[in-house]
C-alpha cells in the first residue's frame, strides 16, 4: 500500500470511531438537551486548538458478551488543546458509548491524559457523563476509579483541576469531582448521587426523582459540592473560559496580568454602606467599587451566601475575595460559610493569588443546630485556612467585627499583611446590646428606669469600644482609612506585597479540621 492509500485507510478508521455510540445513540443524547462529547470539547476550546490522543484504544474485557462489543474509544475522548491560548489538558466521557461508563481502558485513558496535566503542569478539565463503573468489568472498573482520585490527590494544589458535570455522575463516580477545584453544573442536564432513585427506593422505601436528589440546584444551593450554576452547557463553557484566566496554569506561577481598567463609575463606594450596623447591604457592590471594571466573578454564588468568594482583579493582577454578606444571616460566621471561605483562601493560598477580606459580622452564629452540626470544627477551619495562608493578605474592616469572628477574618493576629478600618468599623468582642446585658447587668436591673439604664450603658460601651480606634492605638489595625482610598490601598498593599516571603516551619502537612 502506498502512503496515499494508507492515510485514505486511517481516515477511513477516524471516521468510523468518530461516530462514537452511532447515530441512534447520539441522537438520544441530543433529545436529552445534551451536546456530544466531542461537541463540548470544540465548544470550550479554542477553535482548532483540540488535538486529540487514544483514539483507536480499545476495551480488553471478554465476560458478559463483552468481546463482541465493539466500543469506539471505549467511551472517553481526551486530548490538550487551548483557552485564550493558555494550555489545558482534557478529558470527555462519551455517554453515547456504553453509557460512559468505566472500565480499565476508559479509565487508562483518563489516568494518561491526567499524568500528562501534571508533568506539563497545566489545568485538567474533566467532562462527566457516564452511568459509572462499568458493570460488566467488575474489580477492574473500581481499579481504574481508585487510580484517578489517586491522580487527583496527587496533583491537588500543584495544577488547577476542574470538573464539568454534563450527565450523570453516579457511584464512586463523584468522588473525582469532589476532589478537584471546582465543579461546574448544568440545569436538567447534571445528576450526581452516590446513590440512585431505585437503590433509595429499594433499601429506604422513599421516592425521589434524580433532579431532587442530585440536580444542579441541590449541588450549588444545598451541599455546596457545586461552585458553578449554569442555564445552558454554553454559558458552563463561558464560565469555565472566564475562570481560566483568573488562574494561573500551576503553583509555581502566578495568574495572568491584563491590562489595568478603572471601577465601572456607577458603583458609588460611599452610597453602599448604611450607618445602622443592623440596616443590611450587598458587600458585592463595595467589591465592585474597587475591582477593575467592577468586574467581580463570584464562585458558590448560591451556597451559604452569608459569605461571598470569588475573583477580581486589581490594576490587572487577580485578587481573591472573601467578604462576609450583611445582606443574608447579617454575615455570620456559620458551618457551611466557614467551609466555603476556608476551602477558597487555601486554593489561593495554593496558587500564589493574594487575598482580600471585606469584613462586616457579627461572629459567630449561635444555637443548638449550629453547636451540633460542628461549628467549633467547620469554623477552626477558617482559623486554620488564613494562619496557614503566606499569599499576601489583606483585611478592610468595613463595619461589625465582633468576637471570633474579628479574629477568623483575616485578623493581623493569624498575620494578615495589612489591616484597614473605614470609620465606621466597630471592633469589639461582642455587639453592643449583648455586652452591656452581661457586664452591666447588676446596675440595670437595680435601677429605677431599667430600660434607660440599658440604653445608657449600651451607649457608653458602644463609645468606648465600638469604634476603629482602640484596635488603631494598639496597632492591631494599620490605618482608619477614607472609604473612597479602598482601592487605591488595596491595590498598593497588593502591589507592595508581590514579593513577599513569610515561610512556615518544614513539616509533611499539618492536621486541619477536616
Ligand atoms: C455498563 C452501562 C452502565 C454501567 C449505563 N450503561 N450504565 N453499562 N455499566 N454502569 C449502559 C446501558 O446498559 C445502556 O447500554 C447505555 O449505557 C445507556 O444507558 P441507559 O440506561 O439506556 O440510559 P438512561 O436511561 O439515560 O439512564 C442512565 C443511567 C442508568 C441513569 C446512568 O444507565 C443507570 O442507572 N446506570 C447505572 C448507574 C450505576 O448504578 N452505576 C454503577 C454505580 S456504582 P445499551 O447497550 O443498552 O445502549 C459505581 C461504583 C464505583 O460507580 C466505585 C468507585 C469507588
Amino acid at each position: 500500500m502506498s502512503l496515499k492509500q494508507k492515510t485514505r485507510e486511517l481516515l477511513k478508521r477516524r471516521e468510523k470511531v468518530l461516530l462514537g455510540g452511532g447515530e441512534k445513540a447520539m441522537k438520544k443524547q441530543v433529545a436529552m438537551g445534551k451536546l456530544n462529547a466531542r461537541e463540548r470539547i470544540y465548544a470550550l476550546l479554542d477553535k482548532d486548538s483540540f488535538h486529540e490522543y487514544d483514539l483507536f484504544v480499545e476495551h480488553e474485557a471478554r465476560d458478559f458478551d463483552m468481546d463482541k462489543k465493539v466500543l469506539h474509544g471505549d467511551g472517553v475522548i481526551i486530548g490538550t488543546g487551548t483557552i485564550y491560548g493558555a494550555p489545558v489538558c482534557i478529558y470527555a466521557q462519551d455517554f453515547t458509548v456504553a453509557g460512559g461508563s468505566l472500565g480499565l481502558m476508559h479509565a487508562r485513558k483518563i489516568t494518561k491524559i491526567m499524568d500528562h496535566a501534571l508533568k506539563m503542569r497545566v489545568p485538567l478539565i474533566g467532562i462527566n457523563d457516564s452511568g459509572g463503573a462499568r458493570i460488566q468489568e467488575g474489580v477492574n472498573s473500581l481499579a481504574g476509579y481508585g487510580e484517578i482520585f489517586f491522580r487527583n490527590t496527587l496533583s491537588s494544589g500543584v495544577i488547577p483541576q476542574l470538573s464539568v458535570i454534563l450527565g450523570p455522575c453516579a457511584g464512586g463516580a463523584v468522588y473525582s469531582p469532589a476532589l478537584t477545584d471546582f465543579v461546574f453544573v448544568v440545569e436538567n442536564i447534571s445528576k450526581m448521587f452516590i446513590t440512585g432513585p431505585s437503590v433509595i427506593k429499594t433499601v429506604l422505601g422513599e421516592e425521589i426523582s434524580m433532579e431532587d436528589l442530585g440536580g444542579a440546584k441541590v449541588h450549588s444551593e444545598i451541599t455546596g459540592n457545586a461552585h458553578f450554576y449554569a442555564l445552558t452547557e454554553q454559558e458552563c463553557f463561558e464560565q469555565i473560559k472566564k475562570l481560566i484566566t483568573f488562574i494561573p496554569w500551576n503553583n509555581t506561577q502566578k495568574a495572568k496580568a491584563f491590562p489595568p481598567k478603572k471601577p465601572k463609575s456607577e458603583y458609588k463606594i460611599d452610597e453602599i454602606v448604611p450607618n445602622n450596623p443592623k440596616q443590611p447591604y450587598d458587600v458585592r457592590d463595595v467589591i465592585k467599587t474597587v475591582v477593575d471594571d467592577s468586574d467581580f466573578f463570584e464562585i458558590q454564588e448560591l451556597f451559604a451566601a452569608n459569605m461571598v468568594i470569588g475573583f477580581g482583579r486589581l490594576e490587572g493582577e487577580t485578587v481573591g475575595f472573601v467578604a462576609n454578606q450583611p445582606k443574608v444571616l447579617a454575615g455570620v460566621l456559620d458551618c457551611d460559610s466557614s467551609d466555603k471561605a476556608a476551602r477558597f483562601v487555601r486554593y489561593c493560598d495554593a496558587f500564589n493569588i493574594p487575598i482580600v477580606v471585606f469584613e462586616d459580622m457579627p461572629g459567630y452564629l449561635p444555637g443548638v443546630d449550629q453547636e451540633h452540626a460542628g461549628v467549633i470544627r467547620h469554623g477552626a477551619k477558617v482559623l486554620y485556612a488564613f494562619s496557614e495562608a503566606n499569599v499576601p493578605k489583606i483585611t478592610i474592616i468595613l463595619r461589625k467585627a465582633y468576637g471570633g469572628g474579628y479574629i477568623a477574618m483575616n485578623s493581623r493576629h493569624l498575620r494578615a499583611d495589612f489591616v484597614f478600618a473605614w470609620p465606621s468599623a466597630e471592633i469589639a468582642v461582642m455587639g453592643p446590646e449583648g455586652a452591656a446585658n452581661i457586664i452591666f447587668r447588676k446596675e440595670i436591673e437595680s435601677a429605677d428606669n431599667p430600660e434607660e439604664m440599658r440604653k445608657l450603658k449600651v451607649k457608653e460601651y458602644k463609645n468606648k469600644f465600638a469604634n476603629p480606634y482602640v484596635a488603631a492605638a494598639k496597632g492591631y489595625i494599620d490605618s482608619v482609612i477614607n472609604p473612597e482610598e479602598t482601592r487605591n490601598t488595596l491595590v498598593h498593599a497588593v502591589k507592595v506585597s508581590t514579593n513577599k516571603i513569610d515561610n512556615r516551619p518544614a513539616k509533611k502537612h499539618g492536621i486541619p479540621p477536616f
